[in-house]
């Protein structure tokens, strides 16, 4: 089977370390590298957790490049009240040997991108600094992008940081808006799908292998998760966010999407970072993204949990 050639975006984050350890057991997926960006907790820690995270799987040989330490123009607000101190639900996992590579994240992507032969997906699943960046520095890299498959924002649901706003969007509204107008194949799959396939206790029986080290941090982050989860959302399960992206990247069949046309707000004020979803084309406006509208949570759930599963198979 031809795999996907896929880089990861992220601020682990225990949904982005999900996704991280999902996609490592999709064989329809090439991760060529891990680039970090400040989000849920500042980016020295997203870096570090990113490492542990490849080290703890014998994955070393998947590079990890430091990016962002803050948004394009705001101030960076971190989630540690959702993530834990260490962004892994405080796990507190040892440091890693592992090392990042010595590169600077705008000229890795631009560098990957351009001189990839093969067509290579982005899925961010942060804040969108990174690509803004790279996208500022070097256009041409908007014509050499198969299609970026982005984690955030919200159709026609609630926000999660503000009554309007998802975290990924609020946090650098002005990076969403530049990946919103540069053009690229964009695939958004907001809070209104993510939400809706959520991973419940009774699920982790399944992962859980006692003497197996990978199942046993699973556990505990989405353990972490749900807690939290009912804390601020009085719900009993965990939406992981960032896992549906990487599914989505893979396998369309999973959601439903419309072509519409969609903004963001980059204003200071109530609506800051809501993305505007023009479902009806009332703007009159060309449709600019593909818009998640729908989800098969059993396909999705499916899917996620029988690939964390085979964490209990080197055990
Ligand atoms: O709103 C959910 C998103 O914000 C996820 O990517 C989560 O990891 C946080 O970054
Ligand atoms: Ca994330």
């Amino acid at each position: 089977m031809k795999k996907k050639n896929i880089i990861i975006d992220t601020d682990p984050g225990i949904d982005d370390a999900i996704a991280i350890l999902f996609a490592l057991k999709l064989e329809e997926i090439e991760l060529k590298a891990i680039t970090t960006v400040a989000g849920n907790v500042d980016v020295e820690k997203c870096t570090k957790n990113a490492l542990k995270i490849l080290e703890m799987v014998g994955r070393t040989d998947i590079p990890v490049v430091e990016g962002a330490c803050k948004p394009l123009v705001k101030r960076l607000r971190t989630a540690e009240y959702v993530h834990g101190i260490d962004g892994l639900g405080d796990t507190n996992l040892a440091d890693p040997t592992y090392k990042p590579l010595d590169a600077n994240v705008v000229d890795f992507l631009v560098e990957t991108i351009l001189k990839n032969r093969e067509p290579i997906t982005i899925v961010p699943v942060g804040p969108l600094t990174n690509i803004a960046l790279s996208l500022i520095k070097e256009p041409k890299i908007a014509n050499k992008i198969d299609e970026i498959v982005f984690m955030g924002g919200t159709a026609g649901s609630y926000g999660n940081v503000t009554p309007l706003a998802e975290a990924n969007v609020y946090c650098d509204p002005h990076a969403a808006k530049i990946i919103l107008q540069s053009g690229i194949s964009t695939t958004m799959v907001g809070l209104n799908v993510t939400q809706k396939p959520l991973v419940f206790r009774k699920h982790l029986k399944k992962i859980y292998h006692k003497k197996n080290p990978i199942s046993e941090f699973i556990i505990k982050i989405l353990d972490h998760y749900i807690a939290i989860h009912k804390k601020f959302f009085k719900i009993d399960g965990c939406a992981i966010h960032d896992a549906l992206a990487v599914a989505v990247a893979i396998d369309r069949n999973i959601v439903k999407t419309k072509k519409l046309y969609v903004d963001v707000e980059v204003n200071e004020g109530l609506t800051q970072g809501a993305t505007i979803v023009d479902y009806y084309g009332v703007l009159g406006k060309e449709s600019n993204i593909e818009v998640c509208v729908d989800v098969d949570s059993e396909l999705f759930l499916s899917m996620l949990l029988s690939n964390l599963q085979k964490y209990q198979e080197k055990y």
